[in-house]
């Protein structure tokens, strides 16, 4: 592990749109005394468009074509995942077993199945030399973070119901089109949900028990065919999900809806009060039953630390800013995203794939025992 104050060592296997993100984020990190020194990537075009990116911050990059070959150069203390979903678990399982211990932040999903998260998170249990961060950073948008601490700090009371609504655009292009299939992404409700069951889980104070959704792909991709095969991921659904404490959540998204001024709309309402987060507004609200309407406060989310916006409101370069304190804390600062947060998120996302698969409520229990679900499912 890196000393502390020395410079720390990054490496990104995968530069598409994502790990190009992690490296301009962490060149705004520079002073922080960070730098990135290598990359791996069989798409020549990714390598070309991070070179010419590195070229710009006056950063020279070892280039490689695949994560092992990054891995065995010994260049690097921290590596960045951020390679297609289907690829995480093979790539995370070479980095636990390497016998240089790296630090890592793998981007959300964890991997695409719940038997593929749970042999990573048994495997990194044994390297206690090592960190694993799991890329669920809309815990860092700053009315997301401003909601938290509003709910954490107890104004709103025990929470009951957590709503997330996320309207937007459909999913993007990808290299090679790998998003375009459930078999390389686990399912919308995996692939970009997972966020949204993680921060449910974060508001309602509890773990899920059960899951029952309805969705399908209803509007985008439907006249798209890859290798003659047409995409099979769903673009709208509502989720139900039901927590240990007895409170619940519900997910309602759209990716068909582009006429929408926010993407995210969050509501958690407690026994004494009401909270919401609205993205990309920036404003965080909140309010009491004794207080009533004209009692309700609104502020202005900021957060004055983040010194690049990005893709994600600034939630990136907060990602690594709180990463890099644990590691240079070296293990003793809890990681704020652990692997286990990782495994539940997907987990709740295979559930609810699930239940839109067979039309009935899915425990946790049942997708967390591979035994249960290949009996059920
Ligand atoms: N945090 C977020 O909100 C967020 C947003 C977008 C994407 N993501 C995640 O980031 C990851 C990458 O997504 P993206 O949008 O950058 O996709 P992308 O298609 O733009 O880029 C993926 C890159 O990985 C490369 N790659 C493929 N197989 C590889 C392998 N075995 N080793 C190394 N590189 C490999 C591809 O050639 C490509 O350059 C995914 O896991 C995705 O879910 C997270």
């Amino acid at each position: 592990m890196a000393a502390a104050n020395s410079t720390v060592k990054y490496g990104i296997i995968g530069v598409g749109m994502m790990g190009r993100e992690h490296l301009i984020n962490l060149h705004h990190l520079r002073s922080e005394g960070v730098t990135v020194v290598a990359i791996a990537d069989p798409h020549v075009p990714s390598q070309e468009l991070a070179l010419e990116l590195a070229h710009s911050f006056d950063w020279q990059l070892k280039v490689f074509s695949g994560h092992q070959e990054l891995l065995d150069s010994g260049l690097c203390d921290v590596v960045v995942v951020s390679s297609p979903n289907m690829t995480h678990y093979e790539i995370l399982m070479d980095i636990i077993k390497h016998p240089k211990p790296h630090q890592v932040l793998v981007e959300k999903p964890l991997c695409t199945t719940v038997a593929h998260c749970k042999e990573v998170v048994n495997a990194a249990r044994k390297r206690q030399d090592m960190l694993v961060q799991v890329g669920l950073e809309y815990r860092y948008m700053p009315p997301v973070a401003k909601l938290i601490e509003i709910v954490k700090g107890g104004t709103l009371g025990h929470v009951k119901m957590v709503a997330i609504r996320e309207h937007r655009f459909p999913f993007l292009v990808k290299v090679n089109n790998w998003n375009r299939f459930n078999a390389n992404t686990g399912g919308t409700l995996v692939e970009k949900c997972c966020h949204f069951f993680d921060l449910m889980r974060l508001f309602a104070g509890a773990n899920p028990v059960r899951v029952m959704a309805s969705g399908a792909m209803d509007v985008n991709h439907k006249d798209e065919t890859y290798d003659g095969k047409v995409p099979d991921i769903i673009d709208n659904a509502y989720v139900i999900v039901e927590f240990d404490n007895g409170s619940r959540g519900m997910l309602d998204l759209c990716m068909f809806a582009e006429g929408s001024k926010n993407e995210q709309e969050i509501s958690v309402v407690g026994d004494i009060g009401k909270g919401e987060a609205f993205v990309p507004e920036s404003i965080a609200r909140f309010g009491t039953r004794v207080a009533g309407r004209d009692g309700v406060q609104t502020l202005k989310a900021e957060d004055s630390r983040i010194k690049y916006d990005g893709l994600h409101h600034g939630s990136s370069y907060l990602e690594h800013l709180n990463f890099l304190h644990a590691i240079r804390a070296k293990g003793k600062q809890a990681l704020s995203v652990d692997l286990q947060d990782g495994l539940i998120s997907v987990a709740i996302g295979v559930a609810a794939q699930l239940s839109i698969e067979k039309g009935r409520f899915f425990t946790i229990e049942e997708v967390m025992d591979e035994h249960l679900s290949n009996a059920t499912a």
